[in-house]
């Protein structure tokens, strides 16, 4: 997804503009660019990776100490060099990058075009320097004129902006889509997200929606748009290091994600319970409750669905957020609880609107402090996962499974449905779970790196499982559809026989989720009926399982946890297995094409 840097300072502003396009990456990109001031507006731009653009346009002799840089997904007009950003005005003076859609772009393009002025893009964002440069010609002066643009556009954006004539500030405006302030001394720096900026400060303002940022080198003031009244706002102090958002080490990021999930649990755990009583009083207050997500995290919700229902006796509806508002009521007493890694999910910030304007109330879990999400919620709930690089989701997960497991074990103890006895053994083994997580991670990566290597080839894989072992399945096949390019079906093992038994013949793989627990035997048979029609079964079992093991054609031993904590270690063979394979096939699994890590358009 489209991502915004600026900044302003005494260094020469396209090397660090360079350096922050390059940690904004993983947001996915089709084009990027760069613009910076110095006796006049320089601009490069250009469809592809940034390594190549910048080998071709050589962004390192673009003078200035004051500049704005882009990465871009296209939303309106097709990747090319005229359409990445910066965008400019018809002067040449003002120059502007965009994050986000504005929707009423062609009238203000008919606009503009009364008033003599011409396009050079297919993009939305161009109406925005020449509106600028409109108001300017009018007698505003820079401020201003952003100021009445802004109030002028309808649609969600993050926009950083430049101005010739007045080379000595930046602005920043935010609706709906994600800015921060990076704070430094003698330097300021705008940025979509805090990985961009934290090589330079740790020292950031997280804007909301209808501010805009005057930055100069020495100082930010935030306005809100409509009033001009002056926001006072401390700056975060961002823990995160910088090799917390670098590899070290891995020659990944979803690896190293991967092998964070232990810290990311364990933290999470942590801070969970501070935040789960008011989570709780919200949700035995509704009458109907919604758990709402996209992708990973709706897997996640799933697995929270039934563990709501097996310790807390409740009954939640889980809806992928792009259906809800087709196929759900909510009111009043409807709570709904949306999850969300990146809490900038445009599908599920629109549930969360529909929902909200029925009366509903909303409760968030995000890994994000500060995001969009955030502000939409009447209670906000984090992940402590930390900042999650690879596209594909592996940690956050986790992090997400952990939270649910903690409040399902909360909600039980207030609805005194199970023994004292009973809740107390589960809290302890949950806290214990980040060392089994570290354990199950050495166990199994040797072997499933050797299942990687001997199926890589491979045109379809199955997942199968049953109860809780059903939403992991799902979760395997997603990673490994989305990062090696394989068709992946999870189906529950208890549907093979409605249909997609029909393509399983020999040689085809089916990974069969074989957790314990009042499902296990009725799995045994489903593992059978594959193993008799050829099908090359991987099986995930508890150590030690010798049944499971006359029928399959790879065992994977899995430390013995609860069944309701099986999500949090029995995904950890998946990812590896998704992530090995991608390896195997020469593909960069941090990057998969045509995905992006925050999905800001609907
Ligand atoms: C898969 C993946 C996506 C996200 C989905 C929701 O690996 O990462 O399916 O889970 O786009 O994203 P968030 O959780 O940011 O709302």
């Amino acid at each position: 997804m489209c991502g915004i840097i600026g900044y302003i300072g005494k260094r020469q502003a396209a090397a660090i503009l360079l350096d922050g396009l390059k940690r904004l990456e993983y947001r996915g990109y089709d084009s990027a660019g760069i613009a910076t001031i110095s006796d006049k507006l320089h601009m490069k731009k250009d469809k592809g990776k940034i390594e190549e653009i910048d080998r071709r346009l050589n962004f390192a002799d673009m003078p200035g100490t004051i500049g704005i840089g882009h990465t871009r997904w296209a939303t309106h007009g097709e990747p090319s060099q005229k359409n990445a950003h910066p965008h400019i005005d018809n002067a040449g003076k003002i120059a502007v990058v965009h994050n986000g859609i504005i929707e009423n772009y062609e009238h203000l393009r008919h606009f503009l075009r009364s008033n003599g002025y011409s396009f050079y893009s297919d993009t939305d964002t161009e109406v925005v320097p020449n509106l600028i440069n409109y108001f300017m010609r009018q007698g505003h002066d820079f401020e201003e004129a952003v100021r009445s643009t802004v109030s002028r556009l309808k649609g969600s954006y993050a926009l950083g902006i430049v101005s010739l004539d007045e080379p000595d500030k930046l602005i920043a405006v935010r609706k709906e889509s994600p800015l921060i302030i990076g704070l430094g001394v003698d330097e300021m720096f705008i940025a979509s997200d805090v990985p961009a900026v934290l090589p330079y400060t740790k020292r950031v303002i997280v804007m909301e929606d209808g501010e805009m940022a005057i930055v100069t080198s020495v100082k930010a003031i935030i306005k809100r748009v409509d009033s001009g009244e002056i926001v006072e706002r401390k700056p975060l102090e961002i823990t995160w290091t910088i090799e917390m958002a670098e590899k070290r080490g891995y020659p990944h990021f979803m690896l190293k994600e991967i092998h964070e999930q232990p810290d990311a649990v364990r933290e999470t755990l942590r801070a969970a319970q501070k935040e789960l009583d008011g989570l709780c009083d919200m949700l035995l207050n509704a009458k109907r409750i919604y758990l709402v997500a996209c992708g990973t995290a709706y897997h996640a919700a799933l697995i929270g669905k039934y563990a709501l229902a097996q310790l807390a006796g409740m009954s939640t509806e889980v809806v992928i957020s792009s259906e809800f508002q087709e196929s759900c009521m909510a009111d009043e007493g409807t709570v709904l609880l949306a999850i969300s890694q990146s809490g900038e999910t445009a599908d599920t910030l629109k549930a969360v609107r529909v929902a909200k304007a029925n009366g509903a109330k909303i409760a968030c879990l995000t890994n994000v402090v500060g995001s969009s999400i955030t502000r939409e919620s009447d209670l906000v709930c984090h992940t402590y996962a930390g900042p999650e690089i690879g596209v594909a989701a592996t940690k956050t997960f986790s992090a997400q499974v952990a939270y649910l497991l903690s409040l399902a074990i909360r909600l039980a103890e207030k609805r005194s449905l199970k023994s004292k006895k009973e809740l107390n053994e589960l809290a302890i083994q949950l806290h214990k779970i980040p060392e089994t997580i570290l354990d199950t991670l050495q166990i199994v990566e040797p072997k499933v790196k050797d299942i990687a290597r001997r199926h890589k080839d491979a045109t379809n894989f199955f997942f199968i499982g049953r109860g809780i072992g059903y939403p992991i399945a799902m979760e395997g096949a997603l990673k490994l559809k989305e990062i090696a390019y394989i068709h992946s079906e999870a189906t529950p093992a208890g549907e093979l026989k409605h249909g997609p038994l029909a393509l399983i013949q020999r040689g085809v793989p089916v990974v069969a989720v074989v957790v314990p627990g009042a499902s296990y035997s009725r799995m045994l048979s489903n593992v059978e009926e594959v193993g008799a029609r050829g099908g090359e079964v991987i099986a995930l079992a508890v150590e030690g399982d010798v049944e499971v093991g006359k029928h399959v054609t790879e065992l994977i031993q899995i430390p013995k946890t609860h069944e309701l904590f099986t999500p949090l270690t029995y995904i950890l063979p998946l990812q590896l297995l998704a992530y090995f394979i991608s390896v195997e096939r020469g593909l960069d699994p941090d990057r998969p094409r045509h995905l992006a890590k925050s999905v800001t358009v609907e």
